[in-house]
């Protein structure tokens, strides 16, 4: 089977009603990045860290994995799948999908402030979290996001994975966000690139091509499954 990679951004989560970032009316208009989701912010004013992210996971329990998602699972028949996200949510995990690596955290889980490897899924109804809440070793707790001003430890393993990519494709990111946007260079210079946005970033700084899908991500994952099973099975 070939090595389909796939980098996904907020816009594959956003026909399932999960605002993106940058967009009009995207989350960073009505919240100031710095003070939610920086490590400066999170040292400011922890408690509103932790009510963003209380609100942020209300949120995507009311969200259902969209077409793109799904469809995205279904490719797991004829293609060995590999699903880089920088989004938290969970939706590619709830569509099925079995290969998804988070660059920059997951939503529904927590971790201990003083032993970070101690990491904690949060299951419903208690997805809440505060100052006050503690680990069963009485240990305080943050979300498990990356924060701006932060390492991203699973760049290394994602920067490998699409060394090793057959054929890479990008959906919904604005490719503004580092490292995770320069992921694309790291392909071997004979592997398709597919970036499917109905408003792409073009990338200049590249010598590759690339075969821009410019449509919303239910539409444009759907033209592409059909390329794929065309052109690489
Ligand atoms: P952005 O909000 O920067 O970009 C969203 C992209 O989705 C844009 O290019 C839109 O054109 C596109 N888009 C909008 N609707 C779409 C749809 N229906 N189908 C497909 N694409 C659509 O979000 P990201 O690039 O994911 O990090 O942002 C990267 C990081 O910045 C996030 O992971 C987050 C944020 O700060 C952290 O919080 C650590």
């Amino acid at each position: 089977m070939k090595k389909l990679v796939i980098s996904t951004g907020a816009g594959i989560s956003a026909e399932s009603g999960v605002k993106t970032f940058r967009d009009t009316g995207g989350l960073w208009e009505n919240y100031p990045v710095m003070k939610v989701a920086s490590a400066d912010g999170f040292r400011e004013n922890p408690a509103l860290v932790h009510q963003f992210y209380n609100a942020r996971r209300d949120q995507l329990l009311s969200v259902q994995p969209n077409a793109a998602h799904l469809i995205l699972k279904e490719l797991e028949n004829d293609f060995d799948v590999r699903i880089i996200t920088q989004n938290v949510d969970n939706l590619h995990e709830r569509a099925g999908s079995t290969n998804v690596l988070h660059l920059h955290g997951e939503l529904m889980k927590i971790r201990s402030m003083t032993h970070p490897e101690r990491v904690y899924e949060l299951t419903p109804p208690d997805i809440h979290t505060s100052l006050e809440t503690r680990d069963s070793y009485g240990d305080p707790v943050r979300p498990h996001i990356v924060f701006f001003q932060e390492d991203v430890p699973n760049f290394e393993p994602a920067t490998q994975l699409t060394r090793e990519a057959d054929i890479f494709v990008v959906i919904g990111t604005s490719l503004a966000v580092y490292p995770a946007a320069s992921l694309l260079h790291y392909t071997r210079p004979e592997v398709p690139i597919y970036y499917i946005d109905p408003k792409p970033t073009i990338v200049t700084t590249s010598n590759k091509d690339i075969n821009y899908i410019a449509k919303k991500a239910s539409e444009g994952v759907a033209e592409l499954a059909e390329i794929l099973r065309k052109n690489y099975l």
